[in-house]
């Protein structure tokens, strides 16, 4: 990728300390420290590492915590690679409401002047401690980084773009969409960009719809509080999905820089329809209610189905149909977009309904490996001229050298490069597509755990010809 130098010019300069807030949290343990652990294993990580939280530990006690969570991760820690990590960990523990606590931060920061903060802490907590570094005058030269959610809403999101320019230019803030980090998605980028057949066919002549699964076959795993205030639009549709689409339905960028590539999403984001509540399907699997933290008569979705359409010329009358849920048969993500069936049935009627329906398709595989397939129909071997669905698979099955989306983003954001992040415009152009659908108060349909949510989503909004399913 190329070094970015718009904006303040900040973006050139590799950050000289990385500061957690949140580093005894959950984040911080199943994600942060393995991710930097990595880091440090692969010399991508020679900074200070300075943790902030409220608990009262030691810089031990939170090394042995990063130990646990390096090992649920990764299961094994190699001492020599651990031993560098700790000796770049410190640690400030105080309440992110009190001038004491970034007192402390200062002297732990010394003579470093370019820091990069990541704030892995509850969004309500983002506004104080902006302010808390900028009265402590620790965000000069420094850059920001946000966990998801960003903001509940469109209102909410630009009240918090608006706390945090209070401090940081937009070139100094790296809104994380954790998905935009996974390799399968810089290969989506990619395989589209870097290849020039798909071109003449990627469009409304020949794309007939487009349908993005992302299915979990776990339910809201001790999330139960945090859930019922999101539920599946605002969970995984409104950011990791969405992205998906726009990479998918973007122009080609001018360059690859992060203005260039994110000025064409900006421009898919512009031209999706808002969804209508005709446009949503709501699910809810049987047994959420009694999650610890989820309301006794919740209305929150744990499934969701919506149909986008994508207003540009390349788009015009395309279907992109988005599928997300808890409870579902497999965990996978998968793009299936799917042509149109030749005009004429040269091999017969039922042959084309066999070529429609299982053949004639790119599909692109995101979780849990790395997979490009093209769906074709093959004459089946004999004297009959029928055919059978095949599927040509580009598997991307060594995942050894493979980046965690953690460690790419977390390097990124030290050095400078957003292409990966989220802009103030698109962070609040997101909200605008899913704005009429959210907070639903009506119930939800019900669905079984194991099913692919409720019976309703195989035919209202189901793409023409019905969904592709994830295997396992
Ligand atoms: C998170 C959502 O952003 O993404 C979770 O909050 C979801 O509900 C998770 O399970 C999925 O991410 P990944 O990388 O584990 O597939």
């Amino acid at each position: 990728m190329t070094t970015d130098t718009t904006g303040s010019g900040l973006s050139v300069r590799r950050c000289d300390t990385l500061v957690v807030f949140g580093a005894t949290g959950d984040l911080a343990h199943k994600k942060i420290f393995p991710a930097l652990y990595a880091m440090v294993a692969r010399g991508d990580l020679a900074e200070p590492v300075i943790g902030v939280a409220l608990d009262d530990w030691s810089v031990d006690q939170l090394a042995a915590r990063a130990r646990d969570g390096i090992m649920a991760a990764l299961g094994t820690v190699d001492e020599t690679v651990f031993a560098r990590l700790t000796g770049l960990l410190r640690y400030v523990s105080g309440d992110y409401r009190d001038a004491a606590t970034f007192a402390k931060l200062k002297a732990a920061l010394g003579t470093c002047n370019r820091p990069l903060f990541y704030l892995a802490i509850p969004p309500s907590m983002f506004a104080p401690v902006v302010e808390g570094l900028q009265q402590a005058a620790l965000t000069t030269g420094a850059r920001l980084m946000v966990e998801k959610p960003f903001g509940h809403d469109l209102a909410s999101a630009s009240a918090l773009n608006a706390e945090l320019h209070k401090a940081f230019p937009d070139d100094a803030i790296f809104r994380i969409d954790h998905y935009l980090g996974k390799e399968a998605i810089q290969n989506l980028l990619y395989f589209r960009f870097a290849n020039s057949f798909l071109e003449p066919l990627w469009n409304r002549n020949y794309v007939e719809s487009v349908q993005i699964t992302m299915a979990e076959n776990f339910g809201v795993q001790g999330r139960g509080k945090f859930y019922d205030e999101v539920g599946c639009i605002r969970d995984v549709i409104q950011n990791h999905l969405l992205n998906i689409l726009l990479l998918l339905a973007m122009e080609p960028p001018a360059s690859d820089s992060a203005d260039d590539l994110v000025d064409e999403k900006v421009q898919v984001l512009k031209s999706i329809r808002p969804l209508a509540p005709a446009d949503v399907l709501r699910g809810q699997f049987d047994g959420y209610l009694a999650e610890p933290g989820v309301r006794p008569d919740s209305p929150v979705e744990t499934f969701a189905v919506v149909r986008c359409f994508v207003d540009t010329w390349r788009w015009q009358g395309v279907p992109f149909h988005i599928r997300a849920g808890k409870q579902l048969p497999v965990t996978a993500t998968e793009v299936v977009v799917r042509f149109r069936p030749p005009p004429i049935a040269v091999f017969g009627a039922a042959d084309q309904a066999a070529a429609g329906g299982t053949g004639n398709y790119v599909r692109f595989r995101i979780n849990p490996e790395v997979l490009i397939g093209i769906g074709a129909l093959r004459k089946r071997p004999g004297e009959a001229m029928t055919g059978e669905a095949i599927e040509l698979d580009a598997i991307d099955a060594d995942t050894r050298d493979e980046m965690t989306p953690y460690e790419r983003l977390i390097g990124d954001a030290l050095d400078g490069q957003r292409e990966l992040f989220t802009r103030e415009d698109a962070s609040e152009l997101a909200w605008r597509v899913v704005g009429h659908v959210l907070d639903v108060t009506t119930r939800p349909l019900p669905y079984k755990p194991g099913d692919w949510g409720p019976a309703a989503a195989e035919q209202d909004l189901a793409p023409p010809r019905g969904w592709i399913n994830p295997a396992a």
